[in-house]
């Protein structure tokens, strides 16, 4: 079967549940970061298989684990912090992608240097995964938090979070640039489901 990055996602899934909630909200983290990298210049298609497929490596757990909404013991926090391993070897093994790759590992890397799985701090991290980390944060907060029964936040909450946040989880420059775009592009709360979901897949 041809790989194409889209099929992982159903190849690996271990249950629909999980499917359908990493699919989403992958698609939307892919669309966010491809707005990010347009403006700071660094859009391609590494950049948008990366965002895509950033968390891929989390495809193979069990939703007990995925989508537990209790704190996770250490060992299960260890089980889900290697998907950031597990992706970079999926994109470069499957797909033979060595640069995307490279930016899946980088995705929660924190620009202080406290983030996985290298502790990379500010620009030894690469600019796709500082990228992502942002748009997957914000992602997290404003669409996902309701499957782990917890109220999303408003668009202006998680602006207030990045920014509380900036040079220590996140490259402060680009939190700024982020939030400049949510705000000129004026992004419904619930943009997700206005666009055609279709669409956005086929991006
Ligand atoms: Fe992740
Ligand atoms: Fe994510």
């Amino acid at each position: 079967m041809e790989q194409s990055p889209e099929n992982l996602f159903s190849q690996i899934a271990q249950d629909n549940l999980v499917l359908n909630v990493f699919k989403h909200h992958s698609f939307r983290v892919m669309y966010l970061s491809t707005m990010l990298a347009k403006e700071v210049e660094c859009y391609d298609e590494d950049m948008r298989i990366s965002a895509l497929l950033h968390d891929i490596g989390k495809m193979g757990l069990s939703s007990e684990i995925l989508l537990k909404p209790s704190r996770l013991t250490d060992l299960e926090m260890t089980i889900v912090e290697s998907h950031s391993h597990i992706g970079n070897t999926i994109v470069r093994k499957v797909l033979g992608k060595t640069r995307p790759a490279k930016f899946v590992r980088d995705h929660h890397e924190n620009w202080d240097g406290t983030g996985y799985p290298r502790r990379l701090e500010g620009e030894e991290i690469s600019l796709q995964g500082r990228i992502i980390r942002i748009c997957d944060s914000f992602d997290t907060m404003t669409y996902d938090r309701r499957v782990y029964h917890k109220n999303n936040l408003s668009h202006q909450e998680a602006i207030h979070e990045l920014r509380r946040c900036k040079w220590k989880q996140y490259d402060g420059d680009l939190v700024e640039t982020f939030i400049s775009l949510i705000e000129k592009n004026n992004l419904p709360e619930d943009w997700y489901d206005q666009y055609n979901k279709e669409a956005l897949e086929e991006m």
